[in-house]
C-alpha cells in the first residue's frame, strides 16, 4: 500500500481581498493511503468543499500543493486530473438515459463503441443498476440516481474518487443504506476516496480516517475510534458524539494514571497526555455512556436527577451536579437497571478507563 497516494501540502485557499478576504482553507497537510476512504468532517463553512475542489482542480490553490501518486497535479485542469467527483445533486444529464450518462466521459475520451458498451454494462452490474439502462434520471429514485452518478465517476477509473455530501438529498433511511453500499463498493473496488460530510455519524461509519476541520484548519486526523475516545480538544469532543465537560484538579500523575478531584471527589483516568502535571487545572471529557448512576455516598460525585427520557434501548438522564452544571447520562439496557425518579439524589462514578483529559480549559459546561 502506498502511504502517500494523495497528498495535500500546506494547501491554502483565500477568496476576496482586503476586508472581505476569507481564508477558506488554511495551510492543511494531509496524506491519504492507497485504497483508503478519508472523510473531511466539520460544520458548514469550514472549508470542506473548497478542499475537495482544489483536489479536483475546480479551484486554484492560493498556495500549497496537491500530489497524486507522487506527482503534483497543480498545473493540470480538472479533465486532465486522475480524479472524479460525485456531487450532492447527482448532476446527471436529464435528457440522457442511464447508460448514456455513464458512457458520457468514455465517449468524450474517444473510446470505441464496443469498449464503451462493455464498460457501461460491467459498471451497471457492479452498482446494481441492471435493467435500468434505458431509463432517464427523472424515472429513477434519488438513491438510484446517486448510484448512476457513482457509476459515471467510477467508469473513468480515476485514481482518486471525490464525494461532496453525496447523501444529503436522500431521506434518513435511504441515507443509511446508501452509505453502507458506498462503503462496500469503495472497498471492493479499492479506490482511494475523499468524502466530504457535515454528518458525524456518516463520517464515523464510513471512514478509515476522519479529518475534523474548523475555520479552514485541521483540528485532528484519526480513525473514528481514536477521534471519539481521544479528541484533541473541546471542539472535536463536542462535535463527535455527545460530551460532558467537567473541570478537574490533578492531584497525582503516575506513568499510567491521572488522579484528580472533580467536585471535591477522587476520580482517576488513564494518562494519555504526558504534558499533564500535578496541580494542573484541566477539562475532562465524559461521554454520556461512560457515567454510572448509583446510590449517593460520601466519596462519590453527588447529583440530583432533573429529567429522564426513555428511548427503549436507552434511558437518558439529566443530572445536576452543581448549581450551574448538569450532565447527560445514557444507560443502555434500561430494563435491567434501577430507575431513578426526578428529584432523586444519586452518586456518580465512571466506567473504567473511559475518561479523557484535555489540557485546554475553556470553562466547563455541556455541549451536545
Ligand atoms: N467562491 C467563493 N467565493 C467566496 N467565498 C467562498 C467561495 N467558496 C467558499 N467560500 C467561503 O469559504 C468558506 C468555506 O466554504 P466551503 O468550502 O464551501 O465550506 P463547507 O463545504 O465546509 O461548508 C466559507 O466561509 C464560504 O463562504
Ligand atoms: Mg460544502
Amino acid at each position: 500500500m502506498n502511504q502517500h497516494y494523495l497528498e495535500l501540502r500546506s494547501l491554502t485557499k483565500s477568496f476576496g481581498k482586503g476586508e472581505t478576504k476569507v481564508t477558506a482553507v488554511d495551510h492543511i497537510d494531509l496524506a491519504v493511503c492507497e485504497g483508503e476512504l478519508v472523510t473531511l468532517l466539520g460544520p458548514s463553512g469550514c472549508g470542506k468543499t473548497t478542499t475537495l475542489r482544489m483536489i479536483a482542480g475546480f479551484h486554484t490553490p492560493t498556495s500549497g500543493d496537491v500530489l497524486i501518486d507522487g506527482v503534483s497535479v497543480n498545473a493540470l485542469p480538472p479533465n486532465k486530473r486522475p480524479t472524479a467527483m460525485v456531487f450532492q445533486n447527482y448532476a446527471l444529464f436529464p435528457h440522457m438515459t442511464v447508460a448514456e450518462n455513464i458512457a458520457y466521459g468514455l465517449k468524450i475520451r474517444g473510446d470505441s463503441r464496443e469498449s464503451i458498451d462493455t464498460q457501461v454494462e460491467e459498471m451497471m452490474n457492479l452498482i446494481g443498476l441492471q435493467g435500468l439502462a434505458k431509463r432517464q434520471p427523472r424515472e429513477l429514485s434519488g438513491g438510484q440516481q446517486q448510484r448512476v452518478s457513482l457509476a459515471r465517476a467510477l467508469v473513468m477509473e480515476p485514481k482518486v474518487l471525490l464525494f461532496d455530501e453525496p447523501l444529503s438529498n436522500l431521506d434518513a433511511k435511504l441515507r443509511v443504506s446508501t452509505r453502507l453500499e458506498i462503503r462496500k463498493l469503495q472497498q471492493r473496488v479499492g479506490i482511494t476516496s475523499v468524502y466530504v460530510t457535515h454528518d458525524q455519524e456518516e463520517a464515523m461509519t464510513l471512514s478509515d480516517k476522519v479529518v475534523i476541520m474548523k475555520d479552514g484548519i485541521i483540528q485532528q486526523i484519526g480513525s473514528p475510534s481514536e477521534i471519539y475516545s481521544h479528541p484533541c480538544n473541546r471542539f472535536v469532543a463536542a462535535f463527535i458524539g455527545k460530551a460532558n465537560f467537567l473541570e478537574a484538579d490533578i492531584v497525582k500523575v503516575t506513568d499510567t494514571q491521572l488522579l484528580m478531584k472533580i467536585n471535591g471527589k477522587d476520580v482517576s483516568a488513564p494518562c494519555w497526555n504526558k504534558s499533564i502535571r500535578k496541580n494542573d487545572h484541566v477539562l475532562v471529557v465524559a461521554r454520556p455512556e461512560s457515567i454510572i448512576l448509583g446510590e449517593p455516598s460520601a466519596d462519590l460525585i453527588e447529583g440530583t436527577v432533573r429529567d429522564s427520557v426513555y428511548f427503549g434501548s436507552q434511558m437518558l438522564y439529566e443530572v445536576q451536579i452543581a448549581t450551574d452544571q448538569t450532565v447527560q447520562i445514557e444507560i443502555a439496557d434500561p430494563q435491567h437497571h434501577k430507575h431513578y425518579e426526578k428529584g432523586t439524589k444519586v452518586g456518580l462514578t465512571f466506567k473504567d478507563r473511559s475518561l479523557h483529559v484535555l489540557t485546554e480549559l475553556e470553562g466547563a459546561g455541556n455541549e451536545t
